[in-house]
């Protein structure tokens, strides 16, 4: 991929891994590496979501290295919780498995506070997330900040907002 904005359009359509989930017998996705993008203005960013549901669905061994983000309003996102309409789904938990991704060198801009937002399931909470490098702020100027919802990992380098892994 190469930093070029069309390209970087057809990145998030496929790099929006999900919707996982939907149905209870279902393959994962693994061994993803998404890297050398910008995101310009876009609602989500760097994203994993997954259909609040029982499912044997998983999301592993995922790479996002070298973003950059540039007003966008979900930079890095794992959502677990998704369930349209509040149909056939509310109050269950996602039965995905969503682990070892690891965000390297990302930067740039949030258009939200909550720049980094890891909403995972209770029932199966994701594990081994890594931030490595991640420099977003809110508006430019602002702090943003993360908030982690049944996510356990890790943060190196210099990692704003603060992890809360
Ligand atoms: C994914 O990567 C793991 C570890 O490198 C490897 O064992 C596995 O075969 C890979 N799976 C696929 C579907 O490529
Ligand atoms: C965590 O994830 C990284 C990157 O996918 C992987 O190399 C490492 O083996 C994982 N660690 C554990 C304890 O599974």
């Amino acid at each position: 991929m190469t930093p070029n904005g069309a390209l970087a359009i057809f990145a998030i359509k496929l790099l929006s891994i999900g919707s996982l989930g939907k149905e209870l017998k279902e393959a994962g996705v693994q061994n993803v590496t998404v890297k050398t993008a910008t995101f310009r203005g876009t609602q989500n960013g760097l994203r994993i979501k997954s259909w609040g549901r029982p499912s044997s669905g998983f999301a592993r061994n995922i790479l996002f290295q070298h973003v950059v983000m540039i007003n966008v309003q979900n930079p890095i996102i794992i959502d677990q919780n998704y369930c349209p309409n509040n149909k056939n789904c509310p109050g269950q938990d996602s039965g995905v498995k969503v682990s070892d991704a690891t965000y390297q060198d990302i930067h740039g801009t949030s258009a939200t506070e909550v720049a980094v937002k890891f909403d995972c399931s209770s029932k199966s909470p994701c594990n081994n997330i890594s931030l490595q490098d991640v420099k977003l702020t809110y508006k430019n100027v602002l702090p943003a900040q993360a908030s982690c919802n049944h996510a356990a990992g890790s943060a190196s380098g210099l990692v704003q907002p603060s992890s809360c892994l």
